[in-house]
């Protein structure tokens, strides 16, 4: 559905993207993510066919997005990260506005508005001027004129931006019921956005992609350790024995105090599940397990660790490239 091959972007001498190259397949949802000025949004802006590449190649739908541009922007919903939005205008009259440049008209062009607007939840809001909506009901209404053609794919640029925690979720699961019918790249700069909602992640820092896996992959991939959290009974020095399990760093006993049970914290090898083998040395040694917690390394730390090597390409592993 998105095919770019080395995409170079430069503002007067300023390079914003650097010989970038990744796909997105239909129906995938993906996550494009990066901190501020990484080049999230020049991508966006080249792919919805709204803005010139330096160099490069890029196709969405199979359309070259420059010498096709007309046909990228129909088959493309794209939300920039400043909605234009008319704000003497009202919601459903703008949406008119938009529906029309975009082609559509008569019966069928307000049938669809009427279904966007119930879908981006609107249209209690349709007779009120856009210039008089809070943020989040304008970014619904950003969202509503993206999907109003019925793009085959989502261009996203950080549609949760500004939003509170209620209005994020909304977002979130909006975009859950929307991923059965179209292919949505969004970005964000919030890690647990790209965690709940997507399925692959394509990491850019400094104009370069960092990283483009799952996000599970990603994590697991990670250097770091993981962590299990345990709760038992028994007596002893249980952290020497807990310890002594191969693919165990370190295992600690954490403070507290509620007789007979027992907390400790073990740092595990990435590649090691010793849940079994904490098990059959329970068992083995009759002590009594009450809870048992894996705690995988997090996105966030993938991407701290990205961004710190950032400087020098050379540090970052392998896999994650
Ligand atoms: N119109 C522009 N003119 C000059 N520089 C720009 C322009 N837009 C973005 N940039 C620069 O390009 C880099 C990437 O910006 P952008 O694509 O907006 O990143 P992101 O969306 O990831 O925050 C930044 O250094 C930014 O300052
Ligand atoms: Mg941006």
């Amino acid at each position: 559905m998105i095919d770019v091959q080395d995409l170079t972007k430069q503002y007067a001498g300023r390079t914003a993207v650097n010989h970038i190259s990744f796909h997105v397949e239909p129906g995938e949802v993906v996550g494009f993510l990066g901190p501020n000025g990484a080049g999230k949004s020049t991508t966006m802006r080249i792919l919805s066919g709204y803005m010139p590449a330096t160099s490069g190649h890029a196709t969405v739908a199979g359309f070259d997005v420059f010498h096709q541009s007309i046909q990228v922007r129909q088959s493309v919903g794209y939300m920039p990260e400043m909605a234009p939005l008319y704000t003497d205008m009202k919601v459903k009259e703008y949406l008119a506005f938009r529906a029309q440049l975009k082609g559509l008209s008569g019966a069928s062009m307000r049938r669809r508005i009427g279904e966007v607007m119930d879908l981006t939840g609107v249209t209690d809001m349709r007779r009120r001027l856009i210039g008089n909506l809070s943020k989040g009901y304008r970014q619904r209404v950003a969202l509503a004129d993206a999907l109003v053609h019925k793009p085959k794919l989502l261009i996203l640029d950080e549609p949760t931006n500004g939003l509170d925690p209620v209005q994020i979720r909304h977002v979130r699961d909006l975009l859950r019921s929307l991923k059965s019918k179209h292919t949505v790249l969004l970005s964000t700069h919030i890690l647990q956005e790209v965690e709940q909602s997507c399925d692959r992640v394509v990491m850019i820092h400094q104009g370069r992609i960092r990283a483009n896996d799952t996000p599970q992959n990603l994590a697991r991939q990670l250097r770091s350790t993981t962590l299990l959290h345990l709760e038992l009974s028994g007596s002893g020095n249980l952290a020497a024995e807990l310890a002594a399990i191969p693919g165990v760093r370190k295992a600690n006993e954490d403070a507290g105090d509620s007789t007979p049970w027992r907390r400790f914290t073990l740092r595990v090898e990435p590649e090691h599940d010793v849940r079994d083998a904490v098990m059959d040395l329970a068992t083995k040694k009759n002590w009594r397990i009450r809870e048992m917690h894996r705690q995988l390394p997090t996105l966030e730390d993938v991407f701290v660790e990205l961004s710190m090597n950032a400087g020098t390409p050379g540090d970052i592993p392998t896999h994650v490239l």
